[in-house]
């Protein structure tokens, strides 16, 4: 999963760029991003839409570092957003707004006022109570919004119970069998313009059957909300596919594209317009987060090997019980033990790696592997830690992108 990542003259580099000289010039924990294996990722989706209007939106809450976002607006994305800070973010690295799709339960009318002030290209409403507010403010600002109804299609995407959304136990999404009337209801009212559907059924994917039945259902809606005279100009299909952190095989994002496009044509939908919002595919095996061992510390049932990153920089695993995996920047001959690998943070869930065999010795650094999407996008200043420093490569250059958090940055929105 990281063809990006290689041992070169006994040492990890990230593209033609050293981990261990970007740690002596940046400090540890410190991200760093390929940009060569976005470009990849992207150029798969690129393959399986030859042909076709299509529109990639990356799901910006993968990873939303300016630095990162650039790369994506630059090879011609959108973006999916679930924040007015998010759509601040997307219009800073210079993105056109059409590209824009705002989706998320809980828009607040402010948020909606700022998407319909910067022209986006749809809104994702994801309830009728959220659909009748946003009438009230389009019509307030003399505007129509282009608005698409997100169907939780109730498929099961076979993956952790946190990061699953299509299934009809949770918040998302407008249940299938409404769909029609919520339809109805949408265009006919006047501060609303109906573009398009969409779904998005879960993370971390790694099989196309989930997929394969959701897109029939969609496109069973697609047929009974044309019945009603309602034109969907675009399908947005949502993200979810998985990367390989640890053996997973997700299908290749150009296979899949093909295996689900021959469904959307055999059914006579091939000549709509179609937005995917992936995230951490685009994302998740471009980065590494480098860090340093501190100190390695034997015990009676477990060794700790105690790293100068935490929950904070890495919170997968805390939360989801995930696993990353963990390599030595240099390789040593002598002979490994078993670790927990775990942060300094005052928690026993500050584990980021368990039963880990690691020849290491404090001072050494390690990189823990596909840390490019969900890390530094959710990292906290919990223990007032400062947030990691981010570094993009490419080639053989490397930019830093994000300094390091420093102590006064997070003091200064505080009063005593
Ligand atoms: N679109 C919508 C509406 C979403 O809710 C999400 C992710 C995406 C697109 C992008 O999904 P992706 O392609 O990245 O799977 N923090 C969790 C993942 C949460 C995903 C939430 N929604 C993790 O670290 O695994």
């Amino acid at each position: 999963g990281h063809p990006h990542v290689a041992q070169r003259d006994g040492q990890l580099h990230v593209e033609g760029v050293s981990l261990d000289a970007l740690a002596r010039e940046h400090g540890t924990p410190l991200f760093v991003y390929s940009k060569q294996w976005m470009l990849d990722a992207l150029a798969a989706y690129q393959r399986g839409f030859a042909g076709r209007n299509a529109l990639v939106c990356y799901a910006m809450k993968a990873n939303s570092s300016l630095g990162v976002l650039r790369v994506f607006a630059e090879a011609g994305c959108g973006f999916d957003l679930v924040s007015g800070g998010d759509l601040v973010r997307a219009l800073a690295v210079g993105t056109d707004p059409a590209k824009i799709v705002f989706s998320g339960v809980g828009k607040t009318r402010a948020e909606m006022r700022q998407g319909l002030a910067a022209n986006i290209g749809c809104f994702n409403v994801e309830s009728e109570a959220e659909l009748d507010v946003l009438n009230e403010v389009a019509l307030s600002m003399g505007k129509r919004a282009p608005i698409s109804l997100r169907i939780n299609p109730n498929v099961d995407p076979k993956t952790h119970p946190y990061i699953s959304t299509g299934l009809k136990g949770n918040k998302f999404g407008i249940a299938h069998d409404h769909a029609p009337a919520a339809y109805r209801h949408a265009a006919s009212l006047p501060g609303l313009e109906v573009v398009g559907i969409d779904c998005h059924i879960g993370s971390q994917i790694t099989e196309a059957s989930p997929y394969l039945d959701a897109m029939d259902r969609i496109l069973d809606l697609v047929e009974a909300v044309e019945r009603d005279g309602i034109r969907l100009r675009h399908i947005d299909f949502g993200g979810g596919l998985g990367i390989n952190y640890q053996g997973d095989t997700p299908p290749a994002a150009d296979a899949l594209w093909q295996r689900l496009l021959a469904r959307v044509d055999a059914r006579g939908f091939g000549d709509r317009k179609f937005i995917i919002e992936p995230g951490r595919s685009l994302v998740g095996n471009a980065g590494v987060c480098v860090t340093e061992v501190i100190y390695t510390k034997p015990g009676e049932d477990k060794n700790f090997c105690i790293i100068d990153a935490a929950m904070n920089d890495l919170p997968r695993p805390a939360m989801y019980q995930a696993f990353h995996a963990i390599v030595p920047v240099h390789e040593r001959s002598t002979d490994a033990t078993i670790y927990d690998v775990v942060g300094p943070v005052c928690e026993s869930g500050d584990w980021i790696g368990r039963d880990r065999a690691l020849a290491v010795e404090a001072g050494d650094l390690l990189a823990v592997l596909s840390a490019g999407a969900y890390c530094m996008s959710m990292a906290s200043n919990y223990n007032t830690r400062g947030r990691a420093a981010e570094v993009l490569v490419s080639g053989d250059s490397a930019k830093l992108i994000r300094r390091r958090e420093s102590v006064e940055d997070q003091l200064l929105s505080e009063t005593i």
